[in-house]
């Protein structure tokens, strides 16, 4: 049924996995729609208690957006790429009324950090690797990097993150409070669903009100979602995306101008 995207349900709780091992689970236009189609499952269908999203293959849960996508974008089109994303994915995951919780299995950069950073909280893998590399392209985070980073690690180690595009660790995510917890690879989702498994035991109707409240909580400013996706945008008129979007499919160093 989907082309990018596997599910399972059992004991309630859907198995959502990004299959695109080939691209380590960069998101294309197909995957962010196909997350969409089964987003809505997760809110309509009562057999659905909660979900987990993970990604396929032992190397990455997801290398970020498909850059090969970006190469015909002007700022108009860039923001409608983010803004969509937001709309369609990231901000449906947030908002769920059902928990949502990402089981990052390896490379987790740009749009794969955000993804997990969008789910109600992530386990890791103790391969895992989180980053926000797209100033490495000439860009900044699309998909509220800049918005929910900051608010799940704090401003300091956000602004390093995004500013050098440096990679963490697994054990890093988890003493800067990015990820709960750090399994091996083959607990990781048997020691996620036995955390939805006590969440799933509590009263629905409670979990999402818990949901709704912890959000109102942590998103002081709302406004800050529109305007990154504003600014992503902008990016794409500038000589340096270009190169570094380009650079990054040419598999070779960009060389940035500032134009
Ligand atoms: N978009 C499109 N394709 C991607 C991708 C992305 N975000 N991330 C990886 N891929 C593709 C590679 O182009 C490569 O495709 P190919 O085999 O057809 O050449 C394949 O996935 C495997 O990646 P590769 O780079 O060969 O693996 P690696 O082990 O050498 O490096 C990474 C792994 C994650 C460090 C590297 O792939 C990377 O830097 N990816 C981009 C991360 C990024 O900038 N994300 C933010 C985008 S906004």
């Amino acid at each position: 049924m989907y082309q990018t995207i596997l599910t399972s349900l059992e004991e309630n709780i859907l198995t959502i996995t990004v299959n695109r091992p080939d691209k380590l689970n960069a998101l294309n236009k197909t995957v962010v729609e196909e997350l969409s189609t089964v987003l809505n499952e997760v809110y309509s269908n009562a057999s659905i208690r909660s979900a987990i999203i993970t990604g396929s293959g032992p190397k990455a849960f997801v290398a970020g957006a498909d850059i090969s996508e970006f190469g015909s974008l002007n700022s108009q089109a860039g923001s409608a790429l983010a803004k969509k994303g937001h709309d369609y994915v990231f901000d449906k995951i947030e908002n769920s009324p059902k928990p949502i919780i990402a089981a990052v299995n390896g490379f987790a950069l740009g749009g794969g950090c955000e993804l997990a950073m969008a789910c109600h909280f992530r386990l890791c893998s103790d391969n895992a690797k989180f980053g926000q590399p797209e100033v490495n392209l000439g860009l900044i985070p699309g998909y509220g990097g800049t918005q929910r980073l900051p608010k799940l690690v704090g401003k300091g180690k956000a602004m390093e993150m995004v500013l050098s595009g440096n990679m963490i660790d697994a054990a890093e995510a988890l003493r800067i409070g990015l990820v709960n917890y750090v399994t091996s690879p083959e607990q990781l989702l048997e020691q996620t669903r036995t955390l939805l498994r006590t969440i799933n035991s509590k009263a629905p109707l409670a979990i999402a009100k818990a949901i709704e409240l912890t959000n109102i909580a942590s998103n002081g400013d709302a406004d800050g979602l529109q305007k990154e996706i504003k600014a992503f945008g902008d990016l794409f008129d500038t000589a340096d995306a270009k190169e570094g979007t380009t650079a990054f499919l040419e598999k070779r160093k960009p060389v940035f101008t500032g134009k």
